[in-house]
């Protein structure tokens, strides 16, 4: 099977690293990859917003499944493309991948289907916001119906907090369109975790849990990121609580989805907020997350090659069953100062030939290139994401620390906490 992977971060190098173990893969693209990307696989520069070439690509290659990795793309409608020329593709139709790209759409979905999800209205105006914050007495969430890559969302506690986020979502320059409408929802109070399924329209399995850090430094203190670390499986999802989630969430999303002339095919990834052990929705994506996917592709032990092809071709059956590692897996993110605001990049990185043989240890590039004369240098806010494995998830943080400490770029930071909550569970 031939596969072109689209996209070039962490979550890519991941996926192109998981295939490529797969016997069943007999050429690995990505387009357009990265500096660590190509030495797993063969990149082409392509950039994934260039949707007919893509669809050229494929032909041009024979390539049996795209695997589209960011939601860009998917929401302006990769998939439809893709299948309109023929070709098979892992991830939803534009249609279906409201569920990320509008979270009215998908706020609506959750009332429709009666998934739990925090009570919430729509805003058009100042005025609307202002009287949905009000009757919250200003504990509220306040977000950006569109796309908006983490930095459209507020979590309010005070007036002050209610009028700024008003003032960056009605500046015409910071979020366009996609603050046309507004949601302010309650503020809930718990613990995170993601569960992502992969579905083919009528049937799902899902993945063993994860939990992300969105915030930028240590404490969960800082503005929120596209994520600085992520942990394998996480301890606060009994088996309990994971079939709550798959009751009320993950079944009657897909079904949903499907009942309402939308089927959703590829990755159903939902944030949640677990409330006095009580899953809620805080939103979907419609991709892996990034960096939930490094670790929980290394402890996948089951081929993904034959996963992904079987959704794409809408042969998953409920009776499709993954193997996992009962290692821990830890993602720590080295990222570049002044991420997720304003950085430089173009540093050379050191220390990566020296860890590359470490065992149970991998490098997955994010924002890497090569200069002029091929040093691998920073391109990119999160730069690379060190990911290591363990018989727990102190011996795994324990690892990636450990190798942290030889990789180094200027200015580079990242946070020193990561998997702190399943650490405090001793686990
Ligand atoms: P979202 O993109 O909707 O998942 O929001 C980004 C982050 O904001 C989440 O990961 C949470 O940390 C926080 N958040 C979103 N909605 C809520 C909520 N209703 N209550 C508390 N925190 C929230
Ligand atoms: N790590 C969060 C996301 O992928 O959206």
């Amino acid at each position: 099977m031939k596969i072109l992977v689209i996209g070039s971060g962490g979550r890519e190098h991941a996926l192109a690293w998981k295939l490529r173990q797969s016997p069943l893969v007999s050429e690995l693209l990505v387009a357009p990859g990265n500096a660590g990307i190509s030495r797993d696989a063969r990149c082409i520069p392509v950039q994934v917003n260039r949707m007919d070439d893509i669809v050229e690509l494929a032909r041009q290659s024979d390539i049996d499944l795209v695997v589209v990795g960011p939601e860009a793309p998917l929401s302006l409608g990769l998939t439809d493309k893709l299948m309109a020329a023929g070709i098979n593709v892992f991830g939803p139709t534009a249609c279906a991948a409201r569920l990320e790209s509008s979270k009215a759409f998908a706020k609506d979905f959750c009332l429709r289907h009666s998934i739990p999800t925090a009570s919430f209205g729509i805003c058009l105006t100042k005025a609307d916001v202002l009287n949905e914050a009000e009757a919250r007495r200003n504990f509220c969430v306040i977000k950006a119906d569109g796309l908006a890559a983490g930095k459209g969302v507020f979590v309010c506690r005070s007036f002050d907090d209610v009028e700024s986020a008003i003032r960056s979502l009605f500046d015409p320059n910071q979020f366009g369109t996609a603050a046309s409408k507004i949601i302010v929802e309650d503020l809930l109070d718990g613990e995170e975790v993601s569960i992502l399924a992969i579905a083919d329209g009528n049937h799902y399995v899902i993945l063993d849990t994860s939990q992300d850090h969105k915030a930028a430094y240590d404490n969960d203190k800082g503005p929120n990121t596209g994520g600085m670390g992520a942990y394998s499986p996480a301890p606060v999802v009994t088996p309990s609580l994971m079939q709550t989630i798959e009751n009320t969430i993950i079944q009657p999303a897909v079904q949903g989805m499907k009942s309402d002339g939308t089927p959703f095919s590829g990755v159903l990834y939902a944030g949640l907020m677990i409330v006095n052990n009580r899953p809620e929705v805080l939103e979907f994506n419609v991709r892996f997350g990034d960096p939930e996917t490094q670790p929980l592709l290394m402890r996948l032990d089951s081929d993904l090659a034959e996963l992904l092809s079987a959704a794409a071709s809408g042969h998953l059956n409920h009776h499709y069953k993954l193997k996992w590692s009962s290692d821990s897996a830890v993602c720590v993110i080295m990222a570049s100062g002044g991420y997720p605001g304003v950085y430089e990049k173009g540093f050379p990185i050191t220390g990566l030939d020296e860890v590359e043989a470490v065992k149970d240890m991998k490098v997955f590039h994010a924002g890497t290139a090569f200069d002029e004369t091929g040093n691998v240098v920073s391109s990119g806010g999160r730069v690379i994401g060190i990911t290591a494995k363990g018989k727990s998830v102190r011996s795994a943080c324990d690892l990636a620390y450990k190798t942290i400490n030889k990789i180094n770029f200027k200015n580079c930071f990242y946070r020193t906490d990561i998997a702190h909550r399943a650490l405090a569970r001793d686990y």
